[in-house]
């Protein structure tokens, strides 16, 4: 067996939440890789809804195991948050049993929040516009070799290592950024939630994952943000910290490359972005205004209102390629219903040439978009059921991406809800 992989193809929020949940029933284990509480993913079920910011997106299916890879970082504060929330609305994973915590995983501490808070301040104008969840601080202690992981909650000198690593944050705090650390509050909340975490099976994400392979049991990786915001080949430094590809799948649950199946890569029909950096398709007009309103384009984590604009070709053919995409997903294709045209980017005027890709100072020189018109359809997707239902006109959005993408659109979202998902392959 190998595993599927499920990940974002443009700046995030392309809805991996609601498709991992649609897809979870065939899989026997749903395994986050990457990434931490900067996801929100959203799902919507009879009539109820649920952002998961940690928690892998295949809880709510009975026979599905859920776990939090070595690759994740984790906030314990935000996790128990999480969990509270889930069994106040009935789903009590601790009594399900159906999450477990890769041992590997780091952990974000509240002092890691103030260093992200502290560059960002610093930063001004140029900031990243981090969701300020202490990914990067977290990240960079993991590289830097200094940091706690989730198998070290359970060691009897816990505590001191907890504050080794504190004493290094504040006095970086202090004479970097000039700023007197007061975490008092969240440093108690943080051990109350470390004691919940502690009661949940804390696992080798690398030994899970290949047993169930060997047993023959089918597993999907759930990635979060997508591929323009990876550390290596996004749109630098405007990125996430982790590697948001196929490869932070292999990296982040311990699989060889060789046991990766089929990689399903999710876009939206048109294309947004949170938080700094270029999107060289964003609309700042009134088409940008009612694609956002339209599309509720406001973060999941932050509630920020996400920069919209078209389609951007050059960027997901990079984005399919970087990730051996074999299967695609297109989620928000009802948010353009009524516009009487669409618009899709097709090369970049860069310098003075035409080009067909990324280029790599597109964070320092305009690419600009050269946009290609497609008639756009009126009617009302969200109802749709059956293929023969499509409007031509979308059907001939979707063929002309087929064609420029040359991977086939297996899935159609028409609408937030589970049940609004078609099949077309
Ligand atoms: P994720 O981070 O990739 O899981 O995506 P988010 O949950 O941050 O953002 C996607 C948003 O679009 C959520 O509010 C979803 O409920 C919603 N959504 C997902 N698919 C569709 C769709 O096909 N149509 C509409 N209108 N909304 C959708
Ligand atoms: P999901 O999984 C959209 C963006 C932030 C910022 C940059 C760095 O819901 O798609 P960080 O907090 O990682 O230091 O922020 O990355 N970002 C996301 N944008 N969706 C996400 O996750 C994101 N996670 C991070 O807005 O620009
Ligand atoms: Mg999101």
């Amino acid at each position: 067996m190998a595993v599927d992989v499920l990940l974002g193809l443009q700046w995030g929020d392309e809805g991996k939440g609601k498709i991992v949940d649609v897809l979870s029933k065939g899989y026997d284990l749903i395994a986050r890789f990457q990434g931490g509480p900067n996801a929100g993913h959203t799902l919507e079920f009879e009539g109820k809804k649920f952002v998961l910011n940690t928690i892998p997106s295949g809880i709510f299916f009975d026979n599905t195991l859920n776990l939090i890879g070595n690759g994740v970082v984790i906030d314990p504060i935000t996790l128990k948050k999480e969990l509270d929330k889930l069994k106040d609305a009935g789903h009590d994973l601790l009594a399900k049993g159906n999450l477990v915590i890769g041992k590997k995983a780091h952990l974000i501490l509240p002092t890691h929040q103030l260093l992200d808070a502290a560059s960002e301040k610093k930063m001004g104008d140029g900031k990243i516009g981090s969701t300020l969840k202490g990914i990067g601080p977290t990240y960079m202690d993991k590289t830097g070799r200094n940091g706690l992981r989730i198998g070290d909650i359970t060691l009897p000198n816990f505590k001191e290592k907890y504050q080794k690593l504190v004493d290094k944050h504040t006095s970086m705090l202090q004479s970097l950024y000039g700023e007197v650390a007061d975490f008092s509050e969240r440093e108690a909340a943080f051990f109350e939630a470390i004691e919940l975490i502690k009661k949940f099976e804390l696992v080798d994400s690398e030994q899970l994952v290949n047993n169930y392979l060997k047993e023959g049991k089918k597993v999907l990786a759930e990635g979060a943000q997508g591929t323009m915001l990876d550390i290596d080949f996004g749109s630098y430094p405007f990125v996430t910290s982790s590697n948001t590809t196929t490869a932070g799948a292999c990296t982040g649950l311990g699989i060889a490359p060789n046991k990766i199946g089929d990689v399903i890569g999710i876009f939206k029909a048109y294309c947004t972005r949170v938080g700094g950096g270029p999107f060289p398709t964003e609309l700042n007009d009134e088409t940008g205004e009612e694609l956002r309103k339209i599309g509720h384009e406001f973060g999941a984590t932050t509630g920020r209102p996400r920069r919209t604009g078209w389609i951007d070709l050059p960027a997901l053919k990079y984005a399919i390629m970087l990730n051996g995409v074999t299967q695609l997903v297109m989620t928000k294709a009802d948010v353009l219903s009524g516009f009487d045209k669409i618009y899709a980017c097709t090369h970049y005027n860069y310098q003075g040439e035409t080009i067909d890709y990324m280029p790599y100072d597109i964070c320092s020189v305009e690419a600009e978009p050269v946009l290609k018109e497609i008639d756009g359809w009126n009617e009302d997707l969200t109802g749709i059921t059956e293929l023969n239902e499509i409007p031509a006109k979308l059907q001939s959005y979707i063929d002309y991406l087929e064609a420029e993408l040359e991977v086939p659109v297996k899935y159609l979202s028409v609408g937030p809800d589970r049940k609004q998902t078609l099949v077309l392959h």
